[in-house]
């Protein structure tokens, strides 16, 4: 007798696909990420092996999901007084801005994207400091740049990044823990260590295939969030691109009115992510409120401390905790969600058409 052995299903752990495996090895990969970096009775992050860093400014550039982790790092350094933004690579290759005593981050999941790479060396060129935050061990990234930080997400298979988006939001929490150590980094750093017991909460409870299977019709799909929900609100939009084939779009919860309003209608679900009771989830209550006027059918993410979930048809619930670990949590059940439309419209999940893992071209 001969035993059917394909190394491509075996490399699945008995999941359909390599993305919804890897969204599920999320809780590992985050333990990963943490491992050995946080002290949570002295209420400290120890990234020592980077060196005294210190910087005076940091300018992030990346691509893709990758930009996205990054619009969410630069908040975080923002908000411990550093100077931060994100850049797409793309474009400041093509206009660099003034630099200074800035520390130039490139996050990139592969180490390898064409556009990074092109950001870092300009950047390198004009004499700053480089830093990566990657998930290759030797990688060109990580073997350019004067520092790399790796957020140990292990092998990524399928095109659609999941567990390493995840792994690069908790990595940049650490990052500006350690180089800051201003904030509530005691609450910070606890939200972090329940965070992968978090996620496998949200992994065991999400009704995401409920969801999506009201929605697979939809004409299109539109995320809105803010502040560290906004990020998570463009991730949103371009993982459902990307796999379902589908018009997506985040935006800025503030920046509905301003134009994308026109859009909505009752054919197109708004995925509203609201965490905390503060003026942040009061305001994008009242986008909510906004998009329910237009007969538009509103998922909301919400961890029931806003009163959001009463002009929502669904609700993807998450459990209290920092609004910064919520990030990480509103977006694994967006990731299920685009996952199970994909999978209902039969599409390719693991290999999307016109993609490439890592983008080696300009
Ligand atoms: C994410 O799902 C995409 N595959 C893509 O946007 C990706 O994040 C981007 O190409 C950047 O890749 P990197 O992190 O390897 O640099």
């Amino acid at each position: 007798d001969t035993i059917e052995w394909d190394p491509e299903e075996t490399g699945k752990s008995g999941y359909d696909h390599y993305m919804l495996k890897e969204i599920h090895e999320q809780p590992r990969a985050l333990r990963q990420c943490l491992r050995g970096r946080v002290d949570e009775m002295a209420g400290t992050v120890d990234i020592e092996d980077l060196g005294d860093l210190s910087p005076t400014g940091v300018q992030f550039v990346a691509c893709g999901t990758s930009y996205h982790a990054a619009l969410y790092g630069a908040q975080l350094f923002r908000e411990a007084g550093i100077p931060a933004q994100a850049f797409l690579a793309s474009e400041y290759a093509t206009s660099v801005p003034p630099i200074g005593d800035a520390l130039v981050v490139g996050v990139t999941q592969s180490g390898e994207t064409a556009d990074t790479l092109s950001a870092l060396r300009a950047a390198r060129k004009r004499g700053a400091r480089t830093m990566t935050v990657t998930n290759v061990v030797g990688s060109t990234a990580a073997r350019e740049c004067d520092h790399a930080f790796y957020i140990r997400a292990g092998p990524e298979i399928g095109v659609a990044a999941s567990k390493t988006f995840s792994s690069q939001q908790v990595a940049l929490n650490l990052l500006a823990l350690g180089m800051t150590n201003t904030g509530d980094v005691r609450e910070i750093i606890t939200a972090l260590r329940e965070l992968p017991g978090n996620v496998q909460r949200v992994l065991d409870e999400s009704v995401a295939e409920d969801v999506a299977e009201v929605y697979e019709d939809a004409g299109a799909y539109f995320f809105i969030g803010r502040g560290y929900q906004y990020p998570v609100a463009l991730e949103g939009a371009l993982k459902m691109k990307e796999i379902t084939y589908k018009h997506a779009e985040g935006f800025a919860s503030g920046e509905l009115k301003h134009g994308p309003l026109a859009l909505v209608t009752e054919n197109t679900p708004v995925f509203a992510v609201v965490t905390g009771d503060g003026e942040q989830a009061r305001k994008t209550v009242g986008n909510v409120k906004e998009v329910e006027a237009r007969d538009a059918p509103v998922v909301a993410i919400s961890d029931g401390q806003s009163d959001v979930d009463r002009y929502a048809d669904h609700v993807l619930e998450l459990p209290e905790t920092h609004p910064r670990a919520a990030a990480v949590l509103a977006n694994t059940h967006l990731q299920l969600v685009s996952y199970h439309v994909a999978n209902l419209l039969g599409r390719n999940i693991d290999k999307p058409r016109n993609l490439a893992k890592s983008v080696t071209v300009e």
